[in-house]
């Protein structure tokens, strides 16, 4: 019922040349691939190139973050509809370096969701516990505090939700296809309460030092719906070999 779908998050990585080698690697691989949906999300200066390079190709392009503002003086943003003029369909929102680094609120996350929204493109939304969270027994609590926060009921289109787990981002340390399930599951049993029936086309995806060798088990999860994917992202033949994974 809910295609699989892989996002590429190449977070502050790439360059012209990088981006068409791997874009054109991925090209070649993904010849006659239509059960997975295939998302990049380059850096903004890249939007354009990007979706140059992704034509004639079924990947779709998204990026990694945007505005709640609409339009004015906020030095360094970008806006929904810039981003909508280059052809972007997803917006990755609330993910754990922007909650941590750039310390945005779940009440600043829940605002861009909207925007995102309201400008007709899909927001990924991240959740995750930190190491911490997990190891006193409160990954649920912290879990199902932010999809609360978020005001999912309001949302008037689509969104997707990515669970990454922060201690396993970029750490070579995955969570076991057994705690990803779990948490899943946790997740879509809260989106059930928040959303009645409207939760089960809601896509959950896993994110967390996703590579070929894990993808296989993680994905063959019933509530695992697809993988937002970093490191692993930035060669063509790792992220295919995910893609295809996925379906
Ligand atoms: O957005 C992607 C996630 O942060 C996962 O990153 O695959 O490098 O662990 P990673």
């Amino acid at each position: 019922m809910r295609t699989p779908i892989v996002i590429a998050n190449w977070k502050m990585n790439g360059g012209l040349a990088a981006n068409a080698n791997l874009v054109s690697g991925l090209k070649k691989q993904l010849v006659g691939q239509q059960a997975t949906t295939i998302v990049i999300c380059p850096p903004a200066p890249y939007l354009a190139q990007v979706e140059q390079l992704i034509e004639s190709s079924n990947i779709q392009l998204g990026a990694q973050n945007a505005s709640e503002y609409s339009v004015g003086a906020y030095t360094g943003e970008v806006s929904l509809k810039m981003l909508q003029e280059f052809g972007v369909q997803y917006v990755i929102i609330g993910h754990s370096e922007r909650r941590v680094i750039f310390k945005e609120t779940d009440q600043q996350v829940a605002e861009k969701c909207k925007a995102v929204v309201a400008g007709g493109l899909v927001p990924v939304i991240c959740i995750g516990e930190s190491l911490e969270e997990r190891q006193q027994g409160n990954a649920q609590i912290v879990i199902k505090k932010q999809l609360q926060a978020l005001s999912l009921e309001e949302l008037r289109g689509s969104f997707i939700i990515a669970y990454e787990p922060i201690w396993a981002i970029g750490t070579g340390e995955t969570a076991s296809p057994e705690q990803a399930q779990e948490m899943h599951e946790f997740i879509r049993f809260q989106l059930r309460e928040l959303l009645a029936e409207r939760a089960d086309s809601v896509k959950v995806l896993y994110g967390g030092s996703v590579k070929s060798d894990n993808a296989g088990q993680l994905f063959a999860m019933p509530d695992i719906d697809g993988g937002l994917v970093g490191g692993a992202s930035l060669q063509a033949e790792e992220f295919f070999a995910i893609c295809r994974a996925a379906g």
